[in-house]
């Protein structure tokens, strides 16, 4: 017989199923044992009766709530009274006629029937695989798979093709941390982990490519927070030939069928999106990802904006120099090389953020596509001459091959569902998200790697009183920069 899950029995009624899962609750009233038994799809009422055979009826005695079993019998209807309207198989249920125990299980470290919010977040994450069997979180991950496939499809439709990256990269010096893995066969030689796929899909337009994206991991070295993760995902996007008006309107289409097809209930605010400047948001709001919600108790109001003309450089204070405010492939509102070099603090960007309900659910910009703009940019930022070309050499190589016009944007996949989920943090989003100090208490990582590593990677092990302080005494490094960066 092949077995079907919980929510197709009652195409059966009459007939005999067999069915696979785990045991949710168990309740023992002295000739009949209620078992309800949990699968990918919803739970189900199993009976088994003091008349079944000795041996079946023992075993189902011991059963205990999460041993996973499998279980046979006929598809009855439940007498009347006894039905519960509340789940979707709650007219019928399973007469057993056999049972078999796969695996028992212990006494779970914590209740997976609520939604867990009250039970300790260290403890969640240890046993994030029990976590992950309640259904808040089961819904979380289905719904976040959905968004995504939606958001493939829809690309696809639009002619954009999805190209993956790779992860072992280069070390670039601006934005957040960066980790690092160190190289076997170039001793004292590191890779980076990408920040985003910034300066691929760059190369990507030059290749001629015009319309990407991907569904990419981003890595950067922070300390989390409820809305930042040292590994997140982005919807990463650039085009060829097109202006920041074009970029806002796709994004603007997309989340208006994504929120209608997947999250109807939701009421959007104002369409099409409200565009702010940046010296608006400040002035009005004093922050630059204003809350324009009108009523913030309801948790159906989305109020997306963009927020545009953001300044290109800011004044680091601590290092005394300028930096860019996205990123320094943003192109400047001009193209006047003096100017920019002159006049650095007066120069606005095409760069814009996507906010929603007070959260940069992304941003990106149009590129500096010209070589000699790009320099001065790098100039500014206090990069002497051959140090642009040896860190960016292969960026303003590829530019002289023939370069479009191009731009981007890269919405934030975690923050945009943690907010539609009114999930107080990203990682009720994720499948296995990190700690506040970034580990993964699960896997047990980061962990000390064996001499035999160490000596192949020509690394020196830690002496023992170099040895970092314990996890919760080391003290908070503030990121580079508060506002998400590249
Ligand atoms: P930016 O650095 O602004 O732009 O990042 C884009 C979006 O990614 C999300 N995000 C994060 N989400 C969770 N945890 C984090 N640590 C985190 N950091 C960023 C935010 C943010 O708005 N390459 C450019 C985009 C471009 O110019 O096209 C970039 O990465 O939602």
């Amino acid at each position: 017989m092949e077995r079907i899950y919980t929510t197709q029995a009652i195409k059966y009624i009459g007939g005999r199923i067999k069915l696979c899962g785990w045991v949710n609750s168990r309740r023992d009233h002295g000739k009949i044992i209620f078992i309800d038994l949990r699968d990918k799809k919803g739970t189900i009422q199993i009976v088994f009766s003091n008349n079944l055979k000795p041996e079946l009826y023992n075993l189902s005695q011991k059963l205990r709530p999460e041993w996973v079993i499998e279980v046979t019998g006929e598809v009855v209807k439940r007498p009347k009274g006894m039905e519960n309207l509340k789940i979707e198989t709650g007219t019928i249920e399973i007469k057993a006629e056999t049972l078999k125990v796969f695996s028992e299980a212990k006494t779970l470290p914590f209740s997976i029937e609520n939604d867990g919010y009250e039970i300790n977040e260290e403890k969640r994450l240890k046993y994030r695989y029990l976590d992950l069997r309640r259904p808040r979180l089961k819904r979380n991950l289905e719904i976040r798979q959905k968004a995504i496939q939606f958001i493939r499809e829809f690309l696809i439709k639009e002619d954009f093709i999805e190209i993956e990256t790779p992860i072992l990269t280069k070390s670039t010096p601006e934005g957040a941390r960066d980790f690092v893995v160190p190289s076997r066969l170039e001793p004292g030689k590191f890779y980076a982990l990408p920040q985003s796929p910034q300066q691929y899909k760059q190369l990507l337009m030059v290749a001629g490519i015009e319309k990407y994206f991907q569904i990419t991991r981003c890595f950067r070295d922070e300390d989390p927070r409820a809305d930042r993760q040292a590994e997140f995902t982005q919807l990463d996007l650039e085009m060829s030939f097109v202006s920041q008006n074009d970029i806002l309107e796709i994004i603007e289409k997309l989340y208006i069928v994504l929120i209608k097809n997947l999250f109807p209930e939701k009421k959007i605010l104002k369409i099409p999106f409200p565009r702010i400047t940046y010296s608006e948001a400040i002035k009005k709001y004093k922050i630059d990802k204003p809350d324009i919600r009108i009523n913030k108790e309801d948790k159906n109001e989305l109020a997306f904006a963009f927020i545009v003309d953001f300044p290109m450089f800011e004044w680091k204070k601590e290092e005394k120099r300028w930096d860019a405010v996205h990123h320094p492939f943003t192109r400047p509102q001009t193209e006047d090389i003096k100017k920019i070099k002159a006049e650095p603090s007066e120069i606005l960007a095409y760069q814009y953020d996507f906010v929603l309900n007070g959260y940069e659910i992304g941003g990106g910009s149009l590129r500096t596509y010209k070589p000699e703009v790009l320099e001065a940019v790098f100039e500014v930022m206090g990069h002497k001459k051959q140090e642009i070309r040896k860190k960016f050499g292969h960026l303003l190589e590829a530019f002289e091959y023939g370069v479009p016009p191009h731009g981007g944007i890269a919405p934030g996949i975690d923050r945009f569902l943690a907010i539609v989920l009114n999930e107080p943090n990203i990682r009720e989003i994720m499948a296995f998200p990190k700690t506040g100090d970034n580990r993964d208490l699960m896997m047990n990582a980061p962990a000390e790697i064996t001499q035999e590593q160490l000596k192949e990677l020509k690394l020196k092990p830690l002496s023992l009183k170099a040895k970092a302080p314990k996890a919760g005494l080391v003290k908070k490094r503030k990121g580079k920069n508060e506002k998400d960066k590249k």
